[in-house]
């Protein structure tokens, strides 16, 4: 069953829609508990979760949707979880490939990818590349990723052109921090959301969050659907971003 999402009046002012939407996926675990169902069902229903944002964001025009999938502190979750949430991954991109092509959708991902089993990488490396010319949209896969480990990597970075002498530590400001990021072409998002009902942004785009809204729902992912991102995009529309300024 589609829904169908709010329409303005006729004379509205457009709707504010922001170019970046991230999302912390939460609730899969507690989803399935509820149900009595082993873990990885939540997963799975949480993947169709990520294809209904996906459809969503195209139709509301959100450029660029970047989704947390796997943290670096997963893989300290029982074995059997991280196998099915790989399998469930490369499944993912094995059934999606067409959707992103229709779509002309851009597949990236930003993490340490070099932590992924090689099959994952190698479907992850196959999907990013055969859409790499896709502007539309812009699905981002966070795995593997730690806001902490990405600003140590950045700062790595940094070090090695000062040790080379291509870079005057003087110089180095905010701009080139958001430079050595993992996406540093994609704009930090204007709305984060987090499902499950938890206040927290568990490590996630710290850089990147500094001046974004939050919006957290108590839906536990595997049930949120395009009316509830419609209504987050709703709630966005009517926040004063003030960046710090006076209103
Ligand atoms: C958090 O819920 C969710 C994750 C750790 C994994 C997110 C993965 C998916 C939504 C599916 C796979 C993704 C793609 C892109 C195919 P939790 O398990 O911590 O839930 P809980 O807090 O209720 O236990």
């Amino acid at each position: 069953m589609s829904t169908v999402l709010p329409q303005p009046a006729p004379d509205a002012p457009a709707p504010k829609v922001p170019a970046h939407v991230a999302i912390i996926m939460d609730g899969n675990g507690r989803w399935a508990q509820q149900r009595n169902l082993p873990r990885a069902k939540g997963h799975e229903k949480g993947a169709e979760s990520v294809r209904v944002a996906i459809k969503t964001c195209k139709k509301l025009g959100i450029k660029f949707l970047t989704v947390y999938a796997f943290s670096v502190e997963n893989w300290n979750r029982p074995k059997p979880e991280i196998e099915a949430l790989m399998t469930l991954l490369k499944k993912f991109l094995r059934n999606e490939e067409r959707e992103f092509h229709e779509n002309k959708i851009r597949l990236r991902a930003i993490g340490r990818l070099s932590d992924l089993p090689k099959s994952v990488r190698r479907e992850l490396n196959h999907v990013m590349q055969a859409t790499e010319h896709y502007r539309d949209a812009t699905l981002v896969l966070a795995l593997s990723y730690g806001g902490r480990t990405e600003i140590a990597h950045a700062a790595q970075e940094l070090a090695r052109k000062v040790k080379a002498g291509t870079l005057d530590p003087d110089t180095i400001n905010e701009a080139a921090i958001s430079a050595n990021l993992y996406a540093p072409d994609i704009p930090d998002p204007d709305l984060m959301i987090r499902t499950s009902g938890e206040m927290r942004i568990s490590n996630f785009l710290l850089w990147q969050v500094s001046y974004a809204e939050l919006y957290i729902t108590d839906t536990l992912w595997p049930d949120f659907r395009e009316e509830h991102l419609a209504k987050a995009v709703e709630e966005y529309g009517r926040r004063h971003r003030r960046f710090g300024l006076v209103g």
